[in-house]
């Protein structure tokens, strides 16, 4: 797709933004479970909390589009494992659908650890029949800020990792849900997780173009926060990590707008290449990335991303966004 192309649709994107998250055509898994388990892979239970997994596999029309389902096989089939020994342990958050499915499923294939995360029981089911070589599954709702809190100690009982990348995203929902699951959960994540030993990833929009930070909002207690506006947080609390935390290399990715299940949630149409919304996060993990080791950056398909919101290089702005995170949620970063 030509850059001009791909600019005239994010415009379109951007305006259709306020309608999109009105719309909702696309059929999608949604139970509530507010005492969801936290487990880990190992023997299969015997207690029954373990359901049946949904539809066939990678679960085409329940959470997953026919293309992520494509794409799977895709991986399953024509990636090898990486020779040298360069192996790495990581964590994706919300990779039981979609853009974080595939970068799951493309890291095992190339021999790494993996470990994914479930908003529940029923998700974990899923995800462990369509990844059986995950080496564990951590469960928690990160609409829901407890579950959130629980769901770091259980990562940090798991041990070290190498890369930690926080994919989880919610979309068309109430901005105080929105609030909770795209903005304050990966700032508990990122501030009770134990850093890893390399780097982070945090999965922004382009959308965050037309999103604000909201500092005061988050300060008073507020919850009018849209899907764009935790978008600008996810990538301004990456660049801001990024500064705290030099030793670490960590970035903000868009994936671009592609056929998951989100990106058709107003109808089947998503212009961007699904391979490319996970190809980005594949290189940095593998140290392959064409810019070496980079870090502070909002990336898009392999490269630096040209139009950033401003507030997402301001110093000032990422220490205000951070402090405000720190005094919403009483957890500062250190
Ligand atoms: N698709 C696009 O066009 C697009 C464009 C720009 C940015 N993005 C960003 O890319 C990331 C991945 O999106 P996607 O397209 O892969 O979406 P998706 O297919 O809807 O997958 C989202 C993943 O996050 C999980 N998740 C969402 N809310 C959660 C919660 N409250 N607790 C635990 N897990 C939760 C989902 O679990 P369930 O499967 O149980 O729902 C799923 O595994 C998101 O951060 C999104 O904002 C996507």
């Amino acid at each position: 797709m030509t850059e001009m192309t791909r600019r005239t649709l994010l415009r379109s994107a951007t305006a259709l933004s306020a309608g999109f998250l009105a719309a909702c055509t696309t059929p999608r898994v949604r139970e509530a479970t507010p005492n969801s388990a936290l487990t880990t892979s190992g023997p299969a239970r015997t207690d029954g909390s373990h359901r049946a997994p949904q539809g066939e596999l990678y679960g085409v029309g329940v959470y997953n589009t026919q293309q992520v389902a494509d794409e799977m096989r895709y991986i399953e089939q024509n990636i090898r494992p990486l020779t040298g020994g360069n192996a790495k342990r990581i964590l994706i958050t919300g990779s039981t659908a979609g853009v974080g499915q595939l970068a799951a499923a493309y890291f095992l294939r190339r021999g790494h650890t993996v470990v994914a995360h479930a908003r529940n029981a029923q998700r974990e089911a899923d995800v462990r029949r369509d990844l059986p070589k995950l080496e564990a599954v951590v469960v928690g709702d990160l609409l829901n800020l407890e579950e959130t809190r629980a769901l770091t100690e259980h990562i940090n009982a798991l041990g070290a990792f190498d890369v930690i990348i926080h994919n989880a995203g919610e979309y068309g929902l109430p901005t105080e849900q929105i609030l909770n699951a795209n903005s304050l959960s990966p700032y508990l994540l990122t501030a009770l997780v134990d850093a890893p030993s390399e780097q982070m990833m945090y999965l922004s929009s382009d959308l965050h173009l037309s999103g604000n930070l909201k500092v005061d909002e988050l300060r008073s207690g507020g919850t009018n926060i849209t899907y764009d506006d935790s978008k600008l947080h996810m990538a301004t609390l990456a660049t801001g990590v990024a500064r705290r935390r030099p030793e670490l290399r960590v970035n903000a990715v868009a994936p671009g707008w592609v056929p998951t299940i989100m990106g058709f949630h107003n109808g089947p149409h998503a212009p961007d290449d699904l391979r490319e919304s996970y190809m980005t996060q594949v290189l940095l993990a593998e140290d392959t990335y064409p810019g070496g080791q980079v870090t502070g950056q909002f990336l898009f398909q392999r490269q630096p991303e040209d139009r950033v919101h401003p507030g997402v290089y301001d110093e000032a702005a990422q220490d205000a966004l951070l402090s405000a995170f720190a005094e919403r949620t009483g957890v500062p970063l250190s």
